[in-house]
C-alpha cells in the first residue's frame, strides 16, 4: 500500500517551519487554526509572504484566497520584512492631543522613514496604533515592545538612536567568535 504524506512540504528546510507545523498539528490541522498559525509565522519569521500563506492554506486545506483575506485584513500581520527594531507611535486621541503628530514628524526627519515603512538600512520599522490602552501615559510610544511614557520628539528620537546604534546581542556574540575571543 502506498502512503501519501497528507501535508505539503514547507517552502524551505528552515528549522523554524517545525514550530509552525507544531502549531497546526496541535490544532489537528483544522481550518480554525489559521489565525494562530499566521501569528506563529509572524512571530518566527517577522512577516508573512506569498509562499508562507499558501503553505499554511494548503496545510489546513483552506482556499488560498481565505488565507490571503485573513493575512491582509488584520493590521498586526505584516506582509513586508520588518526592520531589526520597531517603533509604534500611538496616534489615538489622548496621544494625538499631547503631541504624537510632532513625534511622528521628528522620527521621519531623523530616520527618513514614514508610517508603515522600514528604513533603507533595515534598522527601524515605523508603525502607528490607534490606542495602546495606556492613555494615562500619553503620548506613548512602543520601542521594541517596551512602552515608553510621556514622550517628546526629542526623547523619542534619543530612544530610537539608542536601540538602532546598539549592536544586537547575537551580532556581538558573532563578533566575539570571529575574533577568537
Ligand atoms: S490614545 Fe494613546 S494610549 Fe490611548
Amino acid at each position: 500500500m502506498v502512503y501519501r504524506n497528507r501535508h505539503p512540504d514547507p517552502p524551505s528546510d528552515d528549522k523554524r517551519w517545525l514550530i509552525i507545523n507544531a502549531t497546526m498539528r496541535r490544532h489537528g490541522y483544522q481550518a480554525d487554526a489559521l489565525i494562530e498559525t499566521l501569528h506563529t509565522v509572524q512571530s518566527v519569521f517577522g512577516y508573512l509572504d506569498k509562499p508562507t500563506i499558501e503553505f499554511v492554506a494548503d496545510s489546513l486545506s483552506l482556499p488560498k484566497s481565505q488565507a490571503y483575506g485573513v493575512a491582509t485584513f488584520y493590521h498586526f500581520f505584516s506582509m513586508k520584512p520588518m526592520g531589526a527594531h520597531s517603533c509604534v507611535v500611538c496616534t489615538g486621541t489622548a496621544c494625538y492631543i499631547k503631541g504624537s503628530d510632532a513625534i511622528m514628524k521628528s522620527i521621519t526627519n531623523a530616520f527618513d522613514v514614514t508610517d508603515g515603512e522600514t528604513t533603507a538600512d533595515g534598522q527601524l520599522s515605523l508603525l502607528t496604533a490607534r490606542c495602546l490602552g495606556a492613555c494615562g501615559l500619553a503620548p506613548a510610544v512602543v520601542v521594541d515592545g517596551q512602552v515608553l511614557a510621556h514622550m517628546t520628539p526629542e526623547t523619542t528620537v534619543d530612544a530610537l538612536e539608542n536601540v538602532t546604534q546598539a549592536a544586537p546581542a547575537e551580532e556581538q556574540a558573532e563578533e566575539r567568535v570571529s575574533d577568537g575571543a
